[in-house]
């Protein structure tokens, strides 16, 4: 029995309905193990805007900075996609990756074979997959200078894409570190043959491999990365790469599970703190009608289990639990074929609590 402190930021769109369905797992978690999870709510993104007038007030970041683990449902939504930058939803977002030094971002994506005709690929190609982008999360031009200005009359925008070298050396020596529980190859994702930042970036993860013989290393420009996702996916372990390639590219891979509504995502820092999200986005489309896939939030909690709470057989059994309850044939809209009834939020949440409870007897 452990006491661990939480803070759940729900955020904008369908975050607080798959948050919700988050929260009610870690509590069959504190049921089935007789753990204690203190579950403290704090505001980010759009609704925070609204409340406080910024997207990430300071008590939110303290909240975190008080936590072992961070659980975020997702930001952003029409309503404030015409404010400027600084106090768009996302800013929230990118500040809290940026205060807590969270610059690792996980990425699993593994086909669920029970969902390969989910993929609008070939059952073929999708089944086996088992990767993992290594995103590198709070450099790059995310966080580089940016600029509006005019010029002779002409409006102008400035984006600079600035790596130093020991930003690309921690985030190395955590694809390096990955490749070693898994199957023991990276590629490296740039592009050295047109950008200077993507140069630097290839000699620094070469000098890096040397402490890692036992694992192999290949280097892949972005371009050719996402067309070889699709074509041979299996060929991936772990792919390390930039922080907005990292973003293209883990969308790309999130379809190759069937649906983005089933990718989980955890960032990490210097020690075992971090903040687990699904990377899917905040939906506006389908928010509030208890329609949205909980899978990825859920999964981030397994997630947040395993690397953050040091709680592996708990974080395994929700896993099993995702697993057995598509095995069962149940489906949320996103992932549903012709002829499957189709369950909603709150009942697929349901279906894979039952399911952890009848695992664990
Ligand atoms: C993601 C999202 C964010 C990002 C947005 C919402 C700022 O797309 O987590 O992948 O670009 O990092
Ligand atoms: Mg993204």
């Amino acid at each position: 029995m452990a006491n661990f402190r939480i803070t759940i930021l729900p955020g904008d769109g369908i975050g607080p309905e798959i948050v919700a369905e988050g929260v009610k797992v870690l509590k069959a978690i504190e049921e089935l193990y007789h753990h204690h999870f203190e579950i403290k709510e704090a505001l980010i993104g759009g609704i925070s805007l609204d409340q406080t007038g910024i997207p990430l007030p300071d008590e939110t970041v303290a909240s975190c900075q008080a936590s072992d683990a961070v659980l975020l449902g997702a930001v952003g939504g029409p309503k404030w996609d015409q404010n400027p930058g600084h106090l768009r939803p996302e800013a929230g977002l990118l500040g809290i990756r940026k205060k807590l030094g969270l610059y690792a971002n996980l990425r699993p994506a593994t086909a669920f074979e029970s969902l390969v005709d989910a993929s609008t690929l070939k059952p073929e190609v999708i089944s086996g997959v088992d990767l993992l982008v290594v995103r590198e999360l709070t450099g790059g031009i995310y966080f580089g200078h940016k600029e509006r200005r005019e010029v002779n009359g002409v409006a102008e925008a400035v984006d600079t894409l600035h790596y130093n070298e020991k930003e690309i050396e921690r985030i190395a020596h955590t694809a390096f570190r990955l490749a070693r529980l898994r199957r023991n190859k990276v590629t490296s994702v740039d592009k050295a043959n047109v950008m200077e930042s993507s140069r630097l970036w290839r000699e620094v993860v070469i000098r890096v491999a040397k402490e890692y013989p036992d694992v192999e290393l290949e280097h892949v420009l972005v371009d050719a990365c996402a067309m070889q996702l699709i074509r041979t996916p299996k060929h991936f372990d772990v792919i390390v790469t930039e922080n907005l390639f990292g973003d293209i590219l883990s969308d790309e891979a999130a379809m190759l599970t069937g649906s983005i509504g089933m990718l989980a995502s955890a960032s990490l820092g210097e020690g075992t703190f971090g903040l687990y999200e699904p990377v899917h986005g905040s939906a506006p489309d389908i928010a509030g009608q208890g329609i949205a896939n909980p899978i990825a939030t859920i999964l981030s909690v397994a997630m947040m289990l395993k690397y953050s709470l040091g709680l592996k057989v708990e974080a395994d059994l929700i896993e099993l639990a995702v697993k057995s309850v598509l095995e069962k044939g149940y489906r949320t809209g996103d992932i549903a074929s012709t002829g499957d009834e189709v369950k909603g939020t709150v009942e697929m949440g349901q279906l894979i609590i039952e399911e952890m409870k009848a695992l664990k007897k």
